[in-house]
């Protein structure tokens, strides 16, 4: 495979890539623009960009396409949320089996919705707290019959709690042994502190008997009291698996003091780990509680960036009874995203697919295999726009998507003729 006259990103000029046995075989700076030559083998770029895959590094695929099945969430809230999840469980399906066809189906219609959007690769979270594991069977199952569009890691995820829920301990190491990636845990949503941090200790412990990676939802809350993040973070810093951690949302940062934040970033720095923020989900879901002013309840996405620290956007939910928007396209969250964080300088602007690429492969550390490089997966798309801030502003969409050097997605650009008297 053969690409002419594509940009690359942080360089000047047009390119050509060359892509043998699905690998970058070459990327050469072409002295001017290539006349498109009639040659199927040879796809014209067309000054476009051409770029490393997004990356999806928050999403619940078990959950996804539910919302309204039966009834939707009327309030908006986490609360009801979990009331309708509920009511979903009991009024879906009898049998196991059902239950994991149902559970497929509607991660299959998520998967195909991602990859349209030029996504390659994702993390999912699947919730261990069902003695059944339907989300993590049905998910493992879905990884590997998906694996020619993306690579799924799977976070086996302790939706209601490790040391609150009957055997939460046991199911989320069975969940391990059953093939999760990832570890993860949600602190904040423990009956105590206490258990919230023995949560911590237990999930890190488990990542690192079993070599997986950690991911948790922490500090998913406006609560200024909420401080599991410094559990994780020290306890991770003292085991040297800072950078194989990511702590998810942390919107309790948004509502910390100053005083406390200055201190904590030290130990963050520290640490290495990764991060990673929801801004649609969690700008609908937090605040909830606050009259005027309303707290935005993101977590402090601008200055973890210019600490030099790893963050990158996801959309975590699609359709489901927490979030009943959603369509796959990463590129909603970014422009969500930066307008809640007040990242609209051209300085964010500029650099901002970092946010929804290369910052989500560093966090699901598969940096080895990402980029536009000699040797690496020739995995890449090409972008309706010649550069980050017309990608943004455009809203531009995947054109085309390749993966091992096979095209797995194509897309016709829109085309609108606005007719003047
Ligand atoms: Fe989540």
């Amino acid at each position: 495979m053969k690409v002419i006259n594509a940009r690359l990103r942080g360089r000047t000029g047009l390119f050509t890539i060359e892509c043998v046995q699905g690998k970058f075989s070459a990327i050469s700076l072409q002295e001017g623009l290539i006349h498109t030559v009639d040659n199927e083998q040879i796809i014209d770029a067309k000054q476009s960009l051409l770029m490393a895959p997004f990356v999806e590094p928050h999403i619940h695929l078990d959950y996804v396409l539910t919302a309204g099945e039966p009834e939707w969430n009327m309030t908006g809230t986490l609360f009801e949320g979990i009331e309708r999840w509920g009511q979903r469980k009991a009024w879906v399906q009898k049998s196991q089996t059902d239950q994991i066809q149902d559970t497929k189906r509607r991660a299959r219609e998520a998967v195909q919705m991602l990859a349209s959007h030029g996504i390659q690769y994702v993390r999912t979270h699947a919730d261990t707290t069902d003695p059944n594991m339907i989300g993590m069977q049905a998910l493992l199952e879905i990884k590997d019959e998906v694996k020619d569009l993306m690579d799924i890691q799977i976070v086996a995820f302790p939706q209601e709690g490790i040391e609150s829920f009957a055997n939460g301990r046991a199911l989320l190491e069975r969940a391990v042994q059953m093939g999760a990636d990832v570890v993860g845990g949600i602190p904040h949503f423990e009956y105590t502190r206490d258990k919230g941090v023995e949560s911590v200790k237990y999930l890190v412990t488990l990542a690192e008997k079993y070599d997986k990676l950690i991911d948790v939802h922490c500090d998913e809350t406006d609560d200024p009291n909420s401080r599991f993040l410094e559990v994780l973070a020290d306890e991770v810093l003292q085991r040297g698996m800072g950078e194989r951690t990511t702590a998810s949302h942390t919107t309790a940062m948004g509502s910390y003091d100053n005083a406390y934040c200055f201190k904590l970033f030290r130990l963050l720095k520290e640490s290495k780990i990764n991060f990673i923020s929801c801004p649609t989900e969690s700008i609908h879901l937090q605040g909830r509680y606050d009259t005027y002013p309303k707290r935005r309840g993101l977590t402090r996405v601008p200055e973890i960036d210019a600490a030099g620290m790893n963050i990158c956007f996801a959309q975590d939910s699609i359709r489901d009874p927490w979030y009943p928007m959603g369509n796959g396209n990463i590129m909603r969250i970014l422009d969500a995203g930066l307008h809640i964080c007040h990242m609209l300088g051209y300085q964010d602007l500029s650099r901002c697919l970092d946010f929804i690429s290369i910052n989500g492969a560093k966090t699901l550390n598969v940096l080895d295999q990402y980029g536009v490089e000699i040797d690496k997966p020739a995995n890449f798309i090409i972008l309706d726009a010649k550069n980050d801030y017309e990608a943004l502003a455009n809203q531009s969409k995947a054109l085309l998507s390749v993966r091992h050097g096979k095209i797995i997605m194509e897309r016709t650009p829109e085309t609108a003729c606005v007719l003047s008297e």
